[in-house]
């Protein structure tokens, strides 16, 4: 098993989902950092109580495994409503989309996974659907086709999003909010391992969390994935979960003391050795990395701009000095198209 494997949200295992379930927070006051989000969601939550409706349809967009999944189901539960599950890629069709929306039962939630990549027939569909709890359903072909309009329950809508910026504009202004979720504070995740660590009986101390905490990305799901490791090692060695525990069996997954892990090392090696520090487009790096651009500007890009290795300019990507220090490597030193000439 690679670093990768740890760090990247990968196909998720029957153990891996079941293990996520067990430690996702149930309520908002349960849920571990991210003050401002949660402020906001509970103030849209409380108003919609009062006045006996259903809750604005809300946006929830960040990097990967920060907990828009966990929110989307807090503000059902939350709320004392039923909450129904969908995401982009399952709505191909407007009419996938129709069927979902038009089984719903009053003041549902229904949450939508990766809504930026739904069918662009099926988001046209939404605006209305959101707006007045109404679709047109098209029967029939060419001249003789007619429009069936169907009345809705009202719904709340809740949309997850790693990319916020390929919405296009019409569906992201009809969410009555958007949260975005930003990566976490140390502090935050000591406490968010504190308590998964009591969830699963795994005793850990202070120095050992506050290590873990400070590898895993600024992200709770890696945090939590990292504390499971980290028992595997105790358990296997017969050792304590202590710091020299947490330090070998990061050690051990390649995990460096800024929490980067492969891909993340990759994409900021091949700025500085190939491109001699940038600026390079993101297209151009891609291929440099062999990665999807999507993945790199998503997934990769968010956290290394948040640890100061990399800023976007509008010529490319570009290392800052802190790259060039974290790599031990000085400008102009690296194999500068050495390899491929
Ligand atoms: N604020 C939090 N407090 C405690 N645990 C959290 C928090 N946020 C996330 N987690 C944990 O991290 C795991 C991943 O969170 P979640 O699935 O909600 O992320 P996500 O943003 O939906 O990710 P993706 O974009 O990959 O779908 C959850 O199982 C949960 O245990
Ligand atoms: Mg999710």
């Amino acid at each position: 098993m690679t670093d990768a494997d740890l760090t990247r949200p990968t196909v998720e295992s029957e153990a891996e989902l079941a293990f996520e379930g067990a430690l996702r927070p149930t309520s908002l006051g349960e849920f571990v950092g991210q003050a401002k989000v949660r402020g906001q969601l509970e103030l849209l939550l409380k108003a919609a109580a009062m006045q006996g409706r259903s809750p604005d349809h809300i946006l929830l967009a960040g990097p990967p495994g920060l907990g828009k999944t966990t929110l989307a189901m807090i503000v059902a539960h939350e709320s004392g409503r039923p909450l129904r599950m969908s995401s982009g890629p399952a709505i191909q069709h407007a009419g996938d989309l129709a069927a979902v929306l038009s089984a719903l039962v009053p003041g549902e939630v229904l949450f939508i996974d990766e809504i930026h990549r739904m069918a662009r027939s099926a988001e046209e569909m939404l605006y209305l659907a959101m707006e007045d709890y109404r679709i047109d359903i098209m029967v029939g072909k060419g001249a003789g086709a007619t429009s069936i309009p169907l009345e809705l329950s009202p719904f709340t809508l809740v949309g997850a999003t790693t990319r916020s910026g390929m919405l296009p504009n019409p569906l992201r202004d009809r969410f009555g909010f958007t949260a975005h979720l930003e990566f976490y504070d140390e502090a935050e995740l000591a406490e968010v391992l504190r308590r998964a660590a009591s969830l699963l009986g795994i005793a850990v101390d202070g120095e050992a969390l506050a290590e873990i905490a400070g590898r895993c990305r600024g992200t709770p799901r890696i945090a939590n994935r990292l504390l499971r490791r980290v028992r595997d090692y105790a358990l296997v060695h017969g050792r304590d979960a202590d710091l020299a525990t947490v330090r070998a069996a990061l050690e051990l997954y390649d995990v460096d003391d800024l929490g980067l892990d492969r891909l993340d090392r990759e994409v900021v090696k091949t700025i500085l050795t190939r491109f001699d520090g940038g600026p390079v487009g993101l297209g151009t790096l891609a291929v440099s990395v062999g990665e999807e651009a999507d993945t790199i500007e998503s997934v990769v890009e968010p956290f290394l701009v948040r640890v100061g290795l990399l800023v976007r300019t509008p010529r490319g990507r570009v290392a800052t000095a802190t790259a060039w220090r974290h790599f031990g490597l000085a400008r102009g030193s690296g194999a500068l198209f050495g390899d491929e000439l």
